[in-house]
């Protein structure tokens, strides 16, 4: 059973059905390119557990999987401990989706981490801010995808914030933390039952801050060999405090002056292309793993990366509508256009539109980011709108 049927989601049901299993998508109606190729298509909302539930005991699922979304996590754990298959138990998959629960779970195990308090009111927040040496982050404590996440630079913009944090926060749930100074990258970890079988560092690119929004992403991280002794350390640390098992891992972390710290983590694999750059570092398939894991069948993996270092960045259009010409794509890179260009595109609240991606492999990493993101910079700059 695979929840969600987006562009992110649509690779791992392809993959799914290329290896043979017999494929169950369920989404909530809509334009979603993975319920075109869906063998088996559920109208369900995946945040609906009870509903989740239900079906996938009626279908007798043998596993239950989703990627680059937070929002069924909670519906899979109850799948999971209710029907016995592999998988991550109720009580990890919780704490993947709700930031407190987790970072509480950092604070009792010292894994680094910002400050933070969950807040209330104005009040609460500008007594923290006004505790803290520096800029801070409000966010909801339960959603993804970063939406509703402000960088707090001073009090007046304490008001707004928690306005945009209590727009997205299912339970209306709130928190701020210390924001963190430095470099933003994240690791891809492959956990078999408890066992951490491979932990694949990789670059990020965000928008600026104060929305930051991931972009683009590299792998390997430029500087792996330097970083990987303290980041694997507090990785596994941190998958072992959420008892996080038989799941392809995302780890979000900042390099702070004093070292790694995490930001969040889930136990689903990263959106932004992270299975496909990573997969094609190490030359394996990413999507196969977590399906076989998520089947409880261990994956074979190599002793070092057999792939190539690349990266990608995402498309994007700045204008909702009809797009006229799609701008200029270089050859020698791989461009992917997932919108359907007959069907108008939608900009979200930071006013663009994502519509594929551009990878592009090399022999540095540092130089495969900034070529993936000049690439995506003239692509947009030359993609006109019908007028
Ligand atoms: N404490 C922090 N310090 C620095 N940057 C942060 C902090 N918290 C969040 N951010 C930035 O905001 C983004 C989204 O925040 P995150 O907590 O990951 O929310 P979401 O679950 O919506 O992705 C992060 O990827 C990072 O760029
Ligand atoms: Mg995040």
């Amino acid at each position: 059973m695979i929840l969600g049927a987006g562009c992110y989601q649509k690779p791992l049901i392809q993959v799914a059905i290329d290896i043979g299993l017999e494929v169950h998508v369920c989404s909530i109606k809509g334009n979603y390119p993975g319920i075109q190729i869906a063998p088996f298509y559920h109208d369900i909302d995946i945040s609906n557990s009870s509903d989740v539930l239900e079906l996938a005991r009626n279908l007798e699922v043998d596993g239950i999987i989703t990627t680059a979304t937070d929002v069924g996590l909670e519906s899979m754990g109850r799948v999971i401990e209710e029907l016995g298959i592999p998988g991550t138990s109720l009580s990890g998959h919780i704490a993947c989706s709700n930031k407190k629960i987790m970072k509480d779970l950092f604070r009792k195990n010292m894994i680094p981490s910002a400050e933070y308090t969950e807040i209330f009111d104005a009040s609460d927040a500008i007594q923290f801010f006004e505790n803290q040496p520096g800029p801070c982050v409000i966010k909801p404590t339960d959603s993804s995808g970063s939406r509703g996440v402000t960088k707090i630079d001073n009090a007046p913009m304490i008001e707004d914030a928690l306005k945009a944090a209590k727009n997205f926060s299912k339970s209306g749930s709130i928190m701020i933390e210390e924001w963190l100074e430095g470099e933003e990258f994240g690791a891809q970890v492959i956990v078999f039952s408890e066992e951490i079988c491979l932990i694949i560092p990789h670059s990020d690119l965000t928008t600026p801050p104060p929305n930051k929004i991931p972009i683009g992403h590299g792998c390997p991280h430029p500087k792996e060999s330097e970083i990987f002794p303290e980041v694997s350390q507090i990785i596994t640390k941190a998958i072992q405090a959420l008892e996080l098992s038989n799941s392809v891992c995302n780890i979000d972390l900042i390099m702070t002056k004093e070292g790694p710290k995490i930001i969040e983590m889930t136990c689903r694999m990263g959106g932004t292309r992270l299975p496909e750059v990573c997969g094609d570092y190490w030359g394996i398939n990413m999507y196969e793993i977590a399906l076989n894991i998520a089947l409880g069948i261990k994956p074979l993996l190599p002793k070092e990366p057999l792939g190539m270092i690349n990266a990608a960045h995402n498309l994007h259009v700045r204008e909702s509508g009809l797009i006229n010409k799609v701008g200029e794509m270089n050859e020698g890179y791989k461009w992917v256009i997932e919108s359907d260009i007959e069907q108008p595109v939608f900009c979200n609240e930071q006013g663009f539109a994502e519509i594929g991606y551009v990878q592009v492999k090399g022999i540095n990493p540092t130089d495969v980011l900034l070529d993936a993101e000049k690439a995506a910079k003239i692509f947009c700059k030359t993609t006109t709108m019908q007028r």
